[in-house]
C-alpha cells in the first residue's frame, strides 16, 4: 500500500490559535483526508514546540512552572483541533522523555562526528533579557527589545558545521526539482542564504535553562531549532526502541511550512539530515501568511480571529472553505468579513446549497423521489456536461498534487456553476410538459445528481460534514472511496429524501459584516 506522511510545524505554545495559525493543520488536514479517500496508508504529524526562552519567561509571568504552562498549552490545542475535527494521528510534545533522548543523541553523534565544533558566540548582548542580538538586529544600537544598552559579549557554544555541506545541499537541489514547492522559495534561499556563504549555525545556549541539556556537557542547552526540527523523526521512534514506524513512514511526504521558518526548513533540516544519513522529506511546501486588510493579526491591533468564533456561527466547513479557497501560492491570503460573508452567500449558499435543494425537489416532483437510471446523452448539453465531470478531477488531483489548494478548489466550484447552468440549458420543467422529452428529462435528473455525487466526493476532504450531507439527502451511503467516482454512470436504485434540508442559509450580509467586525475587537 502507498503511504503518505505529511506533518505540520510544531507549535510555539503562545496562547489561543488564530485563524492564521491554525492554517497549517486545517491544510495538512485536507491533504491527510484526501490521501486517505484515495487509499493511502496516511500519517500526520502535528504538536507543540514546547522549549526555549520565550516559554520559560512566559511561564514565569505566569506564575507556574514552564511544564505546567506547556501542559496546559497542549490541551488547548488538543481540543482546538478535536474541535475542527483534524485527524491528526500524532501529537508531539518535545517535553517527552523519548524526544529528548533522542535530541541528545543525536547532538552527541553529531560531535563525534566533528558536525557539530565547540567555539565562541560573541554578539551584542542584553542584560537585563539574558539575550544576544547581531548587530543586524539591534534598532538604533540598543536591544530591539527593551531599547536598552547592550554590550559586546563571548561565550563558549558549539556550533554545526553549515559549510561544509552547503555543496552538496546545492547540488541536492539541483537534482530534486520538486523538493521545494514553490520554485521561487528555492531561489529565494540559494540568493539570500547559500551563495553568500552559508555560516556555521550556533547550536546551544547557556543563557537559559528550560531546553535539553547537552549530556556532555550539561551547562549548554541545545538551541530550540535543533530540538524541534528533529519532532519529524523522533515523532516516528528515530533513536528509541521501536523505530518501526521510521521504517514505514520517512521520509516524509510533504512537510507544510510558513514562509517565515522556510530558511530552518530548507536549509539546516535537510543538512542535519544529510549528517544523520538519513533521506530527505520528498517535498517541503511553503506557504504563505493570513493576514487582515491593516496587516499581520495581532491582538493588540486589535484585528484576530479565532476559528472558534467562526466555526461557532458559521459551522465548521464553511471555515476550512475559507481557509482553503482564500489562500493562494504566491501571496498571502486576506481574511475580511465582506469576503467570507460573501463566499458564504454566493458559493455555499447560491451555488451548492441550492443546487442541491433544486436537485432533490425536481427528483420528487418528476419522478417520485426515484433517480432514473442512466440513458446516455439524448440531451446536446449532458455529453459536454460528462466531459466536465471527468476534466473537473484531473484538474482537482493535479492541482492538489502541485499544492495549488485554492484553485483546486475553485476547480471544483466551477464545476458547481457548470451544473447550476446545465439546469437552465435543459429547462426541465419544459422538459417536463411533453410526454417525448422524458428521455431527456431522465437524463437531465441522473446527471444532476451524478454531479452533486462528485462534487460530494471532491469536497469530503474539507467538508466532511457538507459531503456527508449531499450523499444522504441524494440517497447514498457515506461509505465514499475516490475510487467510486469512476461509477459516474452507474448508478442505480437510489431514492432521494422527500424533502430537501437548506445546508447554508442565505446571510443578511450587512448584519453577519457587523458581527464579524465585532469579533475582531474582543
Ligand atoms: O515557527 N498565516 O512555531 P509558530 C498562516 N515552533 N500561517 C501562520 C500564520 C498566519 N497568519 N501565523 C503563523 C514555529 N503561521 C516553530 C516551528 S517546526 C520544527 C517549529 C504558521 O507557532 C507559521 O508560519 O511560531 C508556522 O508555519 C506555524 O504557523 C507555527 O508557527
Ligand atoms: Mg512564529
Amino acid at each position: 500500500m502507498n503511504k503518505y506522511y505529511v506533518t505540520t510545524p510544531i507549535y510555539y505554545p503562545s496562547g489561543k490559535f488564530h485563524i492564521g495559525n491554525s492554517y497549517p493543520t486545517v491544510l495538512a488536514d485536507f491533504l491527510k483526508k484526501y490521501k486517505t479517500l484515495q487509499g493511502y496508508d496516511t500519517f500526520m504529524l502535528t504538536g507543540n514546540d514546547e522549549h526555549g526562552q520565550k516559554i520559560e519567561d512566559t511561564a514565569k509571568g505566569l506564575n507556574m512552572s514552564p511544564k505546567e504552562y506547556v501542559d496546559i498549552q497542549a490541551d488547548n490545542a488538543k481540543k482546538l483541533w478535536a474541535k475542527m475535527n483534524i485527524n491528526y494521528d500524532k501529537f508531539m510534545r518535545t517535553t517527552d522523555e523519548y524526544h529528548i533522548k533522542a535530541v541528545q543523541q543525536i547532538f552527541e553523534r553529531f560531535l563525534k562526528q566533528g558536525d557539530i565544533y565547540k567555539g565562541e558566540y560573541e554578539g551584542w548582548y542584553c542584560k537585563p533579557c539574558e539575550s544576544y542580538f547581531t548587530e543586524t538586529q539591534l534598532v538604533d544600537g540598543k536591544c530591539p527589545d527593551c531599547n536598552r544598552d547592550v554590550i559586546k559579549m563571548k561565550e563558549e557554544a558549539y556550533f554545526f558545521n553549515m559549510k561544509k555541506y552547503a555543496d552538496r545541499l546545492l547540488k541536492y537541489y539541483e537534482e530534486h526539482p520538486d523538493f521545494i514547492v514553490p520554485e521561487y522559495r528555492k531561489q529565494e534561499m540559494i540568493n539570500n542564504f547559500i551563495k553568500p556563504g552559508l555560516e556555521d549555525l550556533c547550536v546551544t545556549r547557556t543563557s537559559f535553562d528550560w531546553g535539553i541539556k547537552v549530556t556532555s556537557d550539561p551547562k549548554h542547552v541545545i538551541y530550540v531549532w535543533l530540538d524541534a526540527l528533529t519532532n519529524y523523526i523522533t515523532a516516528l521512534g528515530y533513536y528509541s526502541s521501536d523505530d518501526s514506524l521510521l521504517k514505514k513512514y520517512w521520509p516524509a511526504d510533504v512537510h507544510l511550512v510558513g514562509k517565515d521558518i522556510a530558511r530552518f526548513h530548507l536549509i539546516y533540516w535537510p543538512i542535519f539530515l544529510m549528517a544523520l544519513d538519513l533521506p530527505l522529506p520528498k517535498q517541503i511546501f511553503v506557504h504563505n501568511w493570513f493576514v487582515m486588510k491593516d496587516g499581520k493579526m495581532s491582538k493588540s491591533k486589535g484585528n484576530v480571529i479565532y476559528p472558534e468564533q467562526l466555526i461557532d456561527r458559521y459551522g465548521l466547513d464553511a471555515t476550512k472553505y475559507f481557509l482553503l479557497r482564500e489562500m493562494p501560492v504566491s501571496q498571502d491570503g486576506m481574511f475580511s468579513p465582506e469576503s467570507f460573508v460573501e463566499r458564504y452567500n454566493y458559493e455555499l449558499c447560491n451555488d451548492l446549497s441550492n443546487l442541491l435543494n433544486r436537485t432533490v425537489s425536481m427528483v420528487n416532483k418528476y419522478f417520485d423521489g426515484n433517480v432514473p437510471e442512466y440513458v446516455g446523452t439524448p440531451n446536446e448539453v449532458d455529453s459536454d456536461l460528462e466531459k466536465c465531470s471527468e476534466d473537473v478531477i484531473n484538474k482537482f488531483t493535479k492541482l492538489v498534487d502541485e499544492f495549488e489548494i485554492a484553485n483546486s478548489i475553485q476547480e471544483i466550484w466551477n464545476f458547481v456553476s457548470r451544473t447550476n447552468k446545465y439546469i437552465d440549458e435543459t429547462s426541465p420543467w419544459i422538459l417536463a410538459k411533453n410526454e417525448e422529452d422524458k428521455e431527456k428529462l431522465q437524463s437531465c435528473m441522473y446527471h444532476l445528481v451524478a454531479n452533486l455525487r462528485e462534487i460530494a466526493i471532491l469536497i469530503n476532504p474539507f467538508m466532511t460534514e457538507t459531503s456527508e450531507n449531499i450523499l444522504r439527502q441524494l440517497g447514498f451511503s457515506n461509505q465514499i472511496t475516490w475510487d467510486s467516482l469512476k461509477e459516474y454512470k452507474d448508478l442505480k436504485n437510489i431514492k432521494v429524501i422527500e424533502k430537501g434540508e437548506p445546508m447554508f442559509m442565505r446571510l443578511n450580509a450587512e448584519e453577519e459584516i457587523q458581527y464579524i467586525k465585532d469579533l475582531m475587537k474582543r
